[in-house]
């Protein structure tokens, strides 16, 4: 079972096995100008996403609905999900972003005046300044709070789904309070809303999110199935995204301000965060030389895998002298340091200018 409310790290291997997603190479090689997160393997699973690839070649309709939790500041992980969405938005995607404070509220806590907060001064905020494009046509963002339709769907959709299913998909016990239970299922109708009538009808949808969102894309694949005959919904396809590793090596989170680098951090501070970063170097420099580092096992050299070379070549570049041992940790660290103070550079000037029109979107 996956707890999409508990942070442990998830084996990737197993869940393809386990759960029926299928590997992103798959379709790699029928995507036009695919973004690094996909050709360098971080998106690496799927459901479905034939549906999607077909809409891409013929420039057919889709939607992308994707949503988030402001439990807290946003980190450099969250990211991803918002490049993939520009890609997406770019490819002339539909675009729905749910901001889940119903979900903050029954699963963290988070009241919703609290939750309504960080959606403008963080969430909103930092869509903008990586170049979400908010005056695009098809482009909606909501609090679930206030989105009568998607609440007036999960409300009838919810009649078909019982408490033991719920348990069994989420581990639910007897002391749940009843509005986590049931928060599942303004989910599945935030991923569903986009196929009904008024927003133009049935059509692929595609939902980018974390491998542990996917208890999420079970059930409301299965719902799509139970109401069929009634919406015509074509079961919604996904994708799913390795996640960041923390500067510490456990996972990247929020709530543990040690592991993450933060949107709004200085790009002082984002600087001194990446230099004292877990490496997969050596104990010490002799042996370094002689076995090389070990990349993958590297906070850093994931940074710049994920967010700061674009250029694959570049980027080969320097895996190679980390594993032959032609470069140490300490010059290693100071470029990435150097790349990351200058994209945090530009990026807090960017949010200075966002801040203005995330005031006004809600
Ligand atoms: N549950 C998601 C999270 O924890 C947020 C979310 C709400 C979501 N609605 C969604 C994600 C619809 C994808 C699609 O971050
Ligand atoms: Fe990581 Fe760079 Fe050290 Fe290799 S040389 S382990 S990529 S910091």
């Amino acid at each position: 079972m996956i707890d999409p409310w508990s942070s442990s790290i998830i084996d990737y291997e197993k869940l393809t096995e386990q759960f029926g997603i299928k590997p992103f190479t798959d379709f790699l090689g029928e995507i036009d100008d695919p973004p690094s997160l996909m050709s360098r393997g971080i998106i690496f699973g799927h459901r479905d996403y034939g549906r999607i690839v077909k809409a891409l070649r013929e420039g057919s309709n889709f939607a992308v609905i994707t949503g988030m939790m402001p439990s807290g500041k946003m980190h450099i992980g969250h990211k991803m999900i918002v490049d993939q969405l520009i890609w997406y938005q770019k490819k002339g995607a539909e675009i729905y972003i749910p901001i889940a404070d119903m979900e903050s509220y029954s699963a963290r806590g988070v009241e919703f005046e609290t939750s309504r907060e960080l959606a403008i001064t963080e969430y909103i905020t930092n869509y903008i300044a990586l170049g979400l494009n908010f005056k695009a046509k098809n482009f909606h963002i909501y609090l679930q709070s206030e989105n009568r339709e998607v609440q007036y769907l999960a409300y009838k959709l919810a009649k078909k789904v019982n408490l033991s299913e719920m348990k069994a998909i989420y581990g639910f016990s007897n002391s749940t309070n009843l509005a986590h239970i049931y928060v599942p299922l303004i989910q599945v109708a935030d991923i569903l809303h986009p196929q009904l009538a008024k927003y133009g009808g049935p059509k692929p949808t595609v939902v980018p999110v974390g491998p542990d969102q996917d208890p999420h894309i079970r059930l409301t694949r299965d719902i799509a199935l139970r109401f069929k005959k009634i919406f015509k919904f074509i079961p919604p396809s996904s994708t799913y995204h390795r996640f960041i590793t923390g500067l510490t090596g456990e996972k990247m989170s929020s709530s543990k301000p040690k592991t993450a680098i933060f949107l709004s951090d200085s790009p002082e501070l984002a600087e001194r965060k990446i230099k004292s970063a877990k490496t997969g170097g050596k104990e010490t420099l002799n042996e370094q030389r002689k076995t090389g580092g070990v990349p993958e096992d590297c906070v850093v050299y994931e940074m710049l895998l994920y967010h700061l070379i674009p250029d694959d070549e570049e980027l080969k570049r320097i895996y190679h002298n980390c594993r032959e041992g032609n470069v140490m940790c300490g010059e290693c660290k100071q470029n990435a340091a150097d790349l990351i103070n200058d994209f945090f550079c530009k990026f807090a000037r960017k949010r200075e200018k966002a801040k203005v029109l995330a005031e006004k979107i809600l």
